[in-house]
């Protein structure tokens, strides 16, 4: 089967079109503190509770296939957001496993995120609708029996490539066997460990290959950097890739269209509370997506991290967001305003050092002398570069471990690393 040419969008649309009126009310779970992620625990997304509530009727009553899919989730990209769209494409309902913090660390060593953090990037994604917090690493026979009957789950989904326990058995023999397993394509040209490789690559370039990759402070000039990790970036973005993404639907008629623009570099939870807050000063969510020129220019090194491309999927994977702009201006024009109907623009008050360059003037003094300008008081003090500030220790730490490892450890270490999957 090909499972890449399935109309995902328009079968999610018009199978049950009232259930995305129900996005608003979303991922109030978001806002939980860890002590509520002691165990394994389900956290419905509120639009499955609409749909087993007052939407339990007419075409919805269909049995609805339950898919699983897990994973770690670190450092999400787009990569983890294509997979999950796909398996949300082999079922009506899609369960998502994240990996505990403690099984992580036994495994592949510190998530760069803790588990809320990554709970808040998978909840984010508009292709899930439910979350299991602390999932094993590995896919236990128990596990396996309370997913089938507690969760019920009709299919475990993973990627083509193999998963091998410890033992060198297949992961999902189990579920093979039971005929309750599928498999989607994996996401060619990003994972996790090439992000982390971009910027440690970058940190090398500006610092002359030295040891002090513990400051990520901005500076440096662009140039070099950006020869180097066009030939680490793999990723071929495509139209097709565009409107798998993408809503498919402009705003409706009366709708009140914000506007929010940013980097949206690494795309982090604090990225998700400051557009779930925007979505709600509206009905459509525009997201302004600046040139990789204007980030480089504005932030310095090593950033952007991913390329606009890369950064537009990651923002149009949020269910918060309507539209994106691929390549957003600096400055809101008048022009733009008008263009896109825009009622209100809001910008997050945690945002990196946007330094103004000589000359400029403030990029939102149009929308400020109109009235419409608003600032949104950032739920999380998440940055990017406090992002990439942990990738860079994570690593560094790595780093030390393993220089007291064996060789056959290090080998093990890193077959794990990329059987994870990510
Ligand atoms: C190297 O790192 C130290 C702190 O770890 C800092 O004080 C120093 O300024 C850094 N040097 C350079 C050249 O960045
Ligand atoms: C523009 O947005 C306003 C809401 O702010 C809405 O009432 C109006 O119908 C919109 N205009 C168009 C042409 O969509």
């Amino acid at each position: 089967m090909e499972y890449e040419s399935q109309n995902w969008i328009w079968d999610g649309l018009y199978y049950c079109p009232r259930l995305f009126g129900g996005l608003m009310l979303t991922v109030a779970l978001l806002g939980l503190s860890t002590t509520y992620f002691g165990g394994i625990g389900l956290f419905p997304l509120p639009y499955v509770w609409l749909d087993s509530g007052v939407f339990h009727k007419k075409k919805c009553e269909k049995k609805r296939i339950r898919v699983y899919m897990d994973g770690c989730f670190d450092l999400m990209h787009y990569g983890h957001a294509n997979a999950l769209r796909q398996a949300k494409a082999l079922g009506d309902e899609l369960v998502v496993g994240v990996v505990s913090d403690e099984e992580i660390i036994a495994n592949k060593g510190p998530p760069v995120l803790p588990m809320e953090e990554r709970l808040a990037l998978v909840s984010g994604l508009k292709w899930v609708d439910q979350v299991i917090a602390n999932a094993p690493y590995a896919i236990t026979e128990q596990f396996m029996n309370s997913l089938f009957n507690e969760h019920k789950i009709d299919y475990i989904i993973h990627g083509d490539d193999p998963c091998l326990l410890p033992d060198g058995s297949d992961a999902y023999a189990l579920a093979k066997k039971a005929g309750r397993y599928k498999q989607i394509k994996r996401t060619e040209g990003v994972s996790s460990t090439d992000i982390v490789g971009r910027i440690l690559s970058s940190l090398k370039d500006t610092e002359g290959g030295g040891d002090n990759t513990s400051t990520l402070s901005n500076g440096g000039s662009g140039g070099r950097h950006q020869s180097q990790r066009g030939q680490i970036s793999q990723f071929l973005p495509t139209s097709q890739r565009i409107v798998q993404f993408s809503n498919g639907k402009g705003p409706g008629p009366n709708a009140r269209v914000v506007y929010i623009d940013g980097a949206f570099d690494l795309f982090h939870a604090g990225h998700v509370e400051i557009l779930k807050k925007a979505k709600q000063l509206g009905d459509f969510l525009l997201v302004g997506i600046h040139t990789d020129h204007i980030v480089r220019e504005h932030r310095g090194m090593p950033y952007p991290v991913m390329h606009v491309h890369e950064r537009s999927l990651s923002v149009l994977a949020c269910r918060f967001v309507d539209e994106v702009i691929i390549g957003a201006p600096w400055e809101i024009t008048k022009d733009m305003i008008t263009t896109f109907n825009i009622s209100i623009v809001v910008h997050g008050t945690v945002a990196e050092s946007n330094t103004l360059l000589p000359g400029e003037t403030d990029p939102y003094a149009v929308p400020k002398r109109m009235g419409i300008f608003r600032f949104l008081e950032s739920p999380k003090s998440l940055t990017t570069s406090s992002v990439a500030q942990r990738i860079v220790s994570n690593h560094e730490a790595y780093m030390k471990r393993n220089a007291k490892k064996t060789e056959s450890e290090k080998k093990y270490y890193e077959e794990k690393t990329y059987v994870a999957g990510e």
